[in-house]
């Protein structure tokens, strides 16, 4: 996500800019840039990279009152100079974080205006333009925004000659400091605590105009609001995880919006879904390519597409398969994925795949990345920024990029029709209600945290979510784990349980419900601490001494709602553990070496 920061005040702007915007870099960027008002003419300097890159080219001292700044983490067009903000548009200078979503339709309404970078962002400096010159006042135009502008943002904005700083936000985040000295704009809280912690939050399509000794905030139809001024109590870096205790379980509790932002990106309707995944149906087949986490998920969309696309699927962890000999088809697709877009096996998997003449798609988060900008083709999801080493809301939403995948191949083959939309239109509702009660994942933790091993059972799409939910247990808690094809176990391994074994079993799928239960029928009769976790009662109480239960859904997106019991599990067990959760020991969070 970007991140904001505004100041006008008696004080020297460009520092406190700065600092601000050093303190957001949790939220990840991939460019910085900042814009000041020196004798009345707004100054703008920005840069890809890091912060320190954009320092070293401007005078930080400058005698500057009033400036806005912004990290880019980029969401349309790829991370360079001209992409990233602050955006200069005839007299409006903005910053901007959020997805505009008809910004495309804006520009070509916006026929007068020559735009010089790919980004949704100009667009809308275009738009706050035009309207500043028909409507003469910047607040009229702030309460007209909502009626052009479809999707998310929080906008600090600069006018050309004058020395205030107008701030709007809608669905992004957006608070207003203030301080004696002067007041600021920014995402989020961390960014002002150097300078104060009081400050207003607004509501969507509240606006604000600060000067350097005063703050009105309007409410959407443009009449003053009266808000309470806040404090707030607590360390910056309590600030930066918004109150969780770790950016895991921050980036867990993200789950909902990301996952329904990744679904509305494919499937608003059935054309973009179709304009956006065109072309795949003619692959003979497919071979998905990652590693840890990006690996399982791959095996996940193997059962999905194998159901629903009839198209071979072949899975494999990039640093075996970039060293395997391939025998590929005439249509042959080679699916990397990567959240990060940087793992050196991954990338080279990639690479030979394109050297070879394969087709190359690949699955990725971080815009720009080295894979999403070598790969023929990108799908991008949209988790955000992810801190914490252990991923979880890339996966999740990894998994759901591959089951539209599927979805779309289904639709497309007529073994799906249009309806199928429906199934993934509530699962923010559905995350909701797991993260509002976790008492059920937190006493399966307590139950097992002391041992020393752990085995997921699973058959199918189950022991996909088995290999996923082990790795998320033994990177956080450092608790040894196996994930086991349920009817596997007793081909040799069933020989480690004893009494007091935990042995947790996921099962989803109706074909293989009764071969499963009676596998986990063998564990318990040598003594194993069952949990099931599972969307339908199961009758037989012999069989588990804890049971989950999560709503039956469609075999397309129900797996989401085990993995995220299985990723609170992981979490509570290395809370219990004490272990370092966000940064496990010998863990980073991209493996740019091989
Ligand atoms: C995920 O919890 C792990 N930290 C790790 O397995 C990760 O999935 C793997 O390194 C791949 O990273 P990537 O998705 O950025 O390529």
């Amino acid at each position: 996500m970007c991140g904001i920061v505004g100041y006008v005040g008696k004080d020297k702007c460009i520092p406190r800019i700065l600092s601000g915007l050093e303190s957001l870099e949790y939220r990840g960027y991939d460019s910085a840039g900042i814009a000041y008002v020196v004798n009345n003419l707004v100054k703008i300097t920005k840069k890809q990279g890091r912060i320190s890159n954009l320092k070293e080219n401007i005078n930080i001292d400058e005698e500057s009152y009033v400036g806005i700044g912004h990290t880019r983490w980029a969401t349309h067009g790829k991370p360079c100079q001209v992409n990233s903000h602050p955006h200069r548009v005839g007299k409006v200078t903005i910053v901007h974080n959020g997805i505009i979503e008809n910004y495309e339709t804006l520009k070509n309404e916006l026929s007068d205006y020559d735009f010089v970078s790919e980004t949704d962002s100009e667009v809308v400096a275009a738009l706050v333009d035009k309207l500043y010159k028909e409507e003469k006042d910047v607040k009229h135009v702030l309460a007209k925004l909502k009626d052009y502008l479809i999707g998310s943002y929080a906008l600090g904005i600069l006018i050309e000659g004058d020395d205030k700083i107008y701030a709007i936000r809608k669905d992004s985040p957006l608070i207003i400091g203030v301080s004696e000295n002067g007041n600021f704009i920014a995402s989020d809280v961390p960014a002002i605590l150097e300078y104060t912690n009081l400050y207003y939050l607004i509501l969507n399509n509240e606006f604000a105009v600060l000067s350097k000794d005063d703050v009105v905030i309007y409410d959407e139809n443009g009449q003053i609001s009266t808000k309470n001024l806040l404090t707030f109590e607590g360390s910056r870096e309590a600030a930066m995880k918004n109150g969780y205790e770790h950016y895991m379980l921050k980036e867990i509790y993200e789950q909902p919006k990301v996952i329904m932002d990744t679904i509305k990106e494919y499937i608003s309707d059935v054309d973009t879904l179709k304009e956006k995944m065109n072309g795949l149906e003619k692959y003979e087949e497919i071979d998905i390519v990652g590693c840890g986490s990006a690996y399982h998920v791959g095996l996940v969309g193997k059962s999905l597409i194998e159901k629903y696309g009839h198209i071979r699927v072949n899975v494999d962890i990039a640093s075996e398969y970039r060293y395997s000999d391939h025998i590929y088809k005439d249509n042959h697709l080679v699916l990397v994925i990567s959240q990060s877009g940087e793992t050196a096996d991954t990338l080279a998997v990639l690479r030979k795949a394109k050297e070879d003449g394969i087709d190359t798609l690949a699955i990725v988060n971080v815009v720009g990345s080295s894979i999403a900008r070598e790969a023929d083709k990108v799908l991008y999801i949209k988790a955000g920024v992810e801190i914490a080493v252990a991923t979880t809301k890339a996966y999740s939403c990894q998994l759901i990029m591959l089951s539209m995948i599927a979805m779309y191949l289904g639709i497309n083959s007529g073994r799906l029709d249009e309806s199928i939309f429906e199934e993934y239109k509530s699962l923010d509702k559905l995350i909701n209600d797991i993260l509002d009660d976790t008492s059920d994942t937190e006493s399966v933790a307590a139950m097992i945290y002391k041992n020393k091993d752990v085995f997921y059972l699973g058959r199918k799409i189950d022991y996909a979510i088995c290999m996923e939910s082990s790795l998320k247990l033994k990177e956080v808690s450092y608790l040894h784990s196996e994930a086991y094809a349920a009817g596997e176990l007793k081909h040799g391994t069933i020989s480690l349980i004893e009494s007091g074994t935990p042995v947790i079993s996921i099962i989803t799928e109706d074909d293989i419900r009764l071969k499963t239960l009676s596998n986990v029928k063998e564990v318990c009769a040598r003594g194993a601490l069952s949990i099931v976790i599972t969307n339908e009662e199961v009758l037989d109480k012999d069989v588990y001494d804890k049971l989950i239960l999560v709503p039956k859904l469609h075999d397309l997106v129900g797996s989401i709602l085990v993995v995220i019991k299985c990723q609170l599990i992981a979490y509570y067990v290395a809370k219990l553990n004490g272990c370092d959760i966000d940064k496990p020991r010998n863990l980073a969070k991209s493996v740019t070496v091989e």
